[in-house]
This record gives C-alpha cells, structure tokens and sequence, in this order.
C-alpha cells in the first residue's frame, strides 16, 4: 500500500470493485497467507504500473483530484490469465475431429501449418488470434508458430501493437512431418537466433527456442537446440513431452539409446529453468524429481487432454515432486480460448483422479502460478507495487445464471467456483494491458 501518491493524475488512475491476487501457492489446503481479497478494493495504476492496492475507503482519499476512476459494482479484478501453452498456428483447426495425437498433426496440423509460409496469411491470423485471447482475458502466452520465421514475426508484430508480454518461438522441426514444413538443423539455429537478436529485448517480448517434439527433429538438430540454449542461457524453451502412448513408444524407437522421453531432452542440455514441457502425463516420479531440480515446469492442458484422449495429467504428484505447473489452452489440441473454461476441464480431470483442484489454487495456476511457471513472476502475475499492470475484470452478473448462482455465495470460493466451472468470455467485461483497456464488453441487462 502507498501513501504518498503524485499530486497530479497524469498517467494514474484506478480501478474499484471486489479484487483478489496471489502472492503465493495456495496449496490444496487454501492457505490464507497466500492471497489477498479486498471485498471493496481500489487498485491504482500509474504509468501502466501498479501503484498501489487496497481497501478502496483507505485509498481513495488520497487519490489526486480528477484521477478516473473505473467503479464497478458486482465485478471481480483479477491479474491477467497466463495460458502457459498454446500454438496460435492452430487457431483455424480447433475442434477438428482427429482421433488421437499423431493422426490429428497428421491430417489437420501439419496441412495448416503449411500455409504459415504466408506473412500476410500469418499477419491475419495473430491479429484475430490475440484480440480473442484479449476477449477471453488472457494477457501473456508461451506461443509456438509454425516451422516458419515469419510466422513469429508476424506474431511478434502484432502483440507489440498490443503491447502484450508474449514469449513465442519458431518450431524446429526436420524429420517425420512432410517435407515443405522441414527446416534444417542449421537453418533452425539460424532462424531462432535471428528471432532472439530481433525480438527478445523488444516491447514485452521474448523468444523461445521450440523444438517441436522428440519426433520430428533429428538428434542434430536437438543437438543444435543445445547449441542455442547454451548460446542464449537466459532464453525459454518450449516442447511437448509425453502427452501420448503412442507418441512414447515412437520417441523409444528413434532413441533407443536414451533411458526415456525426458532423458533425450535432458541429453540434448534442454532441460533447465525457463524449460516449460506441456502435457507431462506418462512420466514416473524420478522424471518429475529431475525436471524440478533443474527448475523445469509443466504445461498442463486439460481440455487438449480429453479432446484428444491423451490422459489425465497427475497435479498432485507434480506438487509433492515440488514440479512448478501452469495451465494452458493448447489451442488447437484444446478446445477452448479462454482460461475460465480450462480451469473447469482442470477440475474435471482433478476428480476423475479422486482429487481436488479448489477454486483459490485454480485462480492461482491461471493468474501467478502461470507466471511462475514460463518465468515471467518478476513483471506480472500479481498486483505486487510496480508489476506491469494487466487485469481483468470479470462480471459476477455477465448471465443470467451467474447472477443467480453469485447471489448464493456465502464465502469467496463459492463466488469463484462459479466462473471456474461455467464461466466463459461472456464473464470478461474489461481486458487492461499495463493500465489501457484493451478489450470491453459492453453490459447487458438482464432482465
Ligand atoms: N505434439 C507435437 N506437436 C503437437 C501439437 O501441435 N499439439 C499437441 N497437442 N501435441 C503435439
Ligand atoms: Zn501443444
């Protein structure tokens, strides 16, 4: 909280309604230490920056005069959703009936990727893409494109005009896919460095080195993947891992020289802190140990999970192997662009284990622990004083229903369960990108 607030408003204002943050893992347990909730909170922004948060009757006094503030009733502010894995490549092919992974890349992926040779093609899709992850509330992304560099740039493009925190990467992918999507092991090193050199100080964005899977690159190329890592020990990495039983048994055979699927990544100096490996879900605790002590983590993507029938991803023993996991939308594998309806598929997945993903940890994975998993805590994620200032504001009477089931909510987990479980981007009334309002549902009564 802050006292001394500037004597003019320029570049300040605020934002009331209910606001909820975490500062810490929750834990199955809900422990209160690990968030704030300001039943009437104010939240002051200055210069796209948080400035300061609290009870709105303590900090509005000393709010210069003239300062805008947006006043919400019946409205809940919380930090942007952080969708830790995602291919906007896919946007066009969601809900495409593959059966399971390798027949879906084969018969829908890789044809649409192939058009992502295509700057212009590329360009029109992160537009449409980024606008509906705004709309859904989603503020940052791990993003992989296609094979192709311009596919990146355009992405890169068009998230700068948003000024969104954005981390994407250009795959590398060389053998098992059809020829017009290979690169080179060389040509993928290339691009990828020309991406990081271009892009990874610009804006809010950065670059990640992408091996698609352990199927389609060739030990040269993730040996050049290393090469990169090495070269660039600060930059993220993003694949996939063990998502599927036949993809394992594949990646067994191409590497029969390597104990696992982790173990070639791990080979290949791919395993590290700001690694992030979505799906997760056929690995044995020694493989969870490992990748938490290099400071790995998950992407865990529930709604892809059951589309494609891949398996349900095993939280807790991900928590008591003290492995960071965020969720995603893995858009196009998933089949939702917002992270309210991949919190409802996480908890489905959570009880069909005999589990129990409660509401407070779920905001927590799509919001801090997203952060902390793709490795952007130190700018977003919570309201902390200085953060880069991106929210949302979800509608607590955005239907009919919603408005019904809120009116029933004793406690604060009974007013979120309801956006977890039937909540959608009719819920999102206001997108805000460090401070501007970058998408708006306009309110409609209901009567
Ligand atoms: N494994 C390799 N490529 C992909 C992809 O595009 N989607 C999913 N879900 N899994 C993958
Ligand atoms: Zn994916």
């Amino acid at each position: 909280m802050s006292s001394s607030l500037p004597s003019s408003s320029k570049g300040l204002a605020a934002w009331q309604a209910s606001i909820l943050h975490f500062l810490s893992d929750p834990g199955e347990g809900d422990a209160p230490a690990s968030y704030e909730y300001y039943e009437r909170g104010l939240l002051i922004v200055e210069d796209g920056r948080v400035r300061a948060l609290g009870p709105a009757h303590e900090l509005s006094a000393s709010l210069p005069l003239g300062t805008v503030v947006h006043d919400f009733e019946n409205a809940l502010i919380v930090p942007g959703f952080v969708d830790t894995h995602t291919h906007f490549v896919q946007t066009d092919i969601v809900a495409s009936p593959g059966r399971q992974l390798l027949d879906w890349l084969e018969h829908y992926t890789f044809p649409e990727e192939d058009r992502f040779a295509s700057a212009e093609h590329a360009l029109s899709v992160a537009e449409f893409y980024l606008d509906e992850l705004l709309r859904h509330g989603t503020t940052s992304a791990m993003v992989m494109g296609s094979v192709h560099r311009v596919s990146v740039e355009a992405f890169f493009e068009a998230a700068l005009r948003r000024n969104l925190r954005m981390i994407a990467g250009k795959m590398l992918m060389d053998r098992n896919c059809p020829a017009t999507l290979q690169d080179t092991p060389e040509s993928g090193y290339r691009d990828t460095a020309l991406l990081i050199e271009r892009w990874s100080k610009t804006g809010r964005l950065d670059v990640a080195i992408t091996p698609r899977f352990a199927i389609t690159s060739s030990p040269l190329q993730l040996q050049k993947a290393g090469e990169l890592a090495r070269a660039y020990p600060r930059a993220p990495i993003q694949t996939h891992l063990a998502e599927n039983r036949a993809e394992i048994a594949w990646v067994q055979k191409l590497f029969p020289e390597r104990s696992g699927y982790l173990d070639v990544y791990d080979h290949y100096g791919l395993v590290r802190e700001g690694a992030v490996f979505a799906h997760c879900l056929h690995l044995a605790d020694e493989e969870r140990a490992l990748m938490a002590a290099k400071g790995a983590a998950v992407a865990f993507c529930p709604t892809s999970n059951l589309f494609l029938g891949s398996g349900l991803y095993d939280l807790r023993s991900s928590d008591t192997a003290g492995l960071k996991s965020g969720l995603a939308t893995d858009i196009g594998g998933g089949t939702h662009f917002g992270m309210l309806p991949t919190l409802g598929s996480a908890y489905g997945v959570t009880q069909l284990r005999g589990e129990y993903l409660s509401p407070l940890r779920a905001f927590y994975l799509a919001t801090l622990g997203g952060a902390q998993a793709i490795g952007l805590e130190g700018s977003i994620g919570n309201f902390a004083t200085g953060k880069e200032a991106d929210f949302v504001v979800l509608d607590r009477h955005a239907t009919p229903l919603l408005e019904r089931r809120q009116a029933r909510a004793r406690t604060l987990s009974e007013q979120l369960f309801p956006f977890m479980i039937f909540g959608d981007d009719r819920a999102v009334r206001q997108t805000v990108i460090m401070g501007e309002i970058r998408s708006e549902r306009v309110a409609v009564a209901n009567s």
